[in-house]
């Protein structure tokens, strides 16, 4: 299959799966995590490969966040179902991948491109990362599982200041937080995520995908935060400040929201 918004690479059983659309910083739009969502899928039935690195183009972002211009306009319906899509076919899906899945955060990892590296197994950063979920000052909230999984990696006060100050962090921040687990120079990035794959690629692939699903099993909660925020996602794009934030955005102006 040819990819128009990726890149896949392998070294030994270690795959590597960039994002690459660079003029966007690398942003989200759909038809990027479909070919995520194929790509994986495909890593995940290769027997040759046991662990995947993934990281964005260029030396600026991983990922920008979900693409502002392609949902500026969407409805509340088209906003659940953007989030709850978006959840299953990529999110949920790298999570719960039975192969160690990477992020290589090598720039800016922002909105939705956090959520994908959160979702990831675990992070590296570059000393020039900077992390954020900044959907509040667009006047929508995180609706790729950001809520949920901030939380769990840096604690809720830490989750409640990033989300609703909408700032962001740098690679020392997020590495203080937890929420990275190693910063390097941005040269010393993938080599150091190529060594971390190829260590586990040594392992037991079958024992691997246990651990994943039973560390994945003690986050599950029996009300499901997940649900709640793709509702409260879809009902931010019926107010007049989602239309304010979003415009602003693309008119490359500050918002004025009118709080409502
Ligand atoms: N969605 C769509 N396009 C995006 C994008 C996104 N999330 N992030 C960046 N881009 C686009 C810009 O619109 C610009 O496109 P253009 O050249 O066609 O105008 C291009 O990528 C380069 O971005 P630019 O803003 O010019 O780079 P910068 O260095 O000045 O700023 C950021 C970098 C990351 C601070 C800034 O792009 C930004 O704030 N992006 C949005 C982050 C965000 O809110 N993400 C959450 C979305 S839910």
């Amino acid at each position: 299959m040819t990819y128009n918004n990726i890149s896949l690479g392998q070294e030994g059983h270690v795959a590597t799966l960039t994002i690459s659309r660079p003029s966007k910083l690398n942003a989200l739009n759909r038809a990027t995590i479909e070919e995520l969502h194929q790509c994986l899928s495909q890593l995940e039935q290769d027997r040759e490969v046991k662990a995947i690195v993934l990281t964005g183009s260029g030396e600026k972002a991983f990922v920008a966040g979900a693409d502002i211009a392609e949902f500026a306009h969407f409805t509340e319906k088209q906003g659940r179902e953007l989030a709850a899509k978006g959840q299953e076919q990529l999110f949920h899906f790298v999570e719960n991948l039975a192969k160690p899945v990477i992020a290589a955060v090598n720039g800016f990892a922002l909105g939705g491109g956090l959520e994908l590296a959160m979702a990831c197994h675990f992070r590296l950063a570059s000393d020039n990362a900077k992390m954020g979920l900044p959907e509040v000052s667009l006047g929508v909230i995180p609706g790729y599982g950001g809520t949920q999984r901030l939380p769990q990696l840096v604690g809720k006060g830490r989750a409640m200041e990033m989300i609703m100050t909408a700032g962001m962090i740098d690679a020392r921040t997020a590495l203080d937080y937890g929420l990275v687990n190693h910063v390097v120079p941005q040269g010393q990035l993938l080599p150091l995520a190529l060594d971390l794959a190829q260590k586990m690629a040594r392992n037991s692939t079958v024992a691997i995908a246990h651990a994943i699903k039973a560390i994945n099993a003690g986050f599950k909660h029996t009300v499901n935060g997940y649900e709640t925020e793709i509702d409260a996602f879809g009902a931010c794009f019926a107010t007049d400040d989602f239309v304010e934030g979003t415009t602003a955005f693309l008119e490359k102006r500050k918002a004025n929201f009118p709080g409502s």
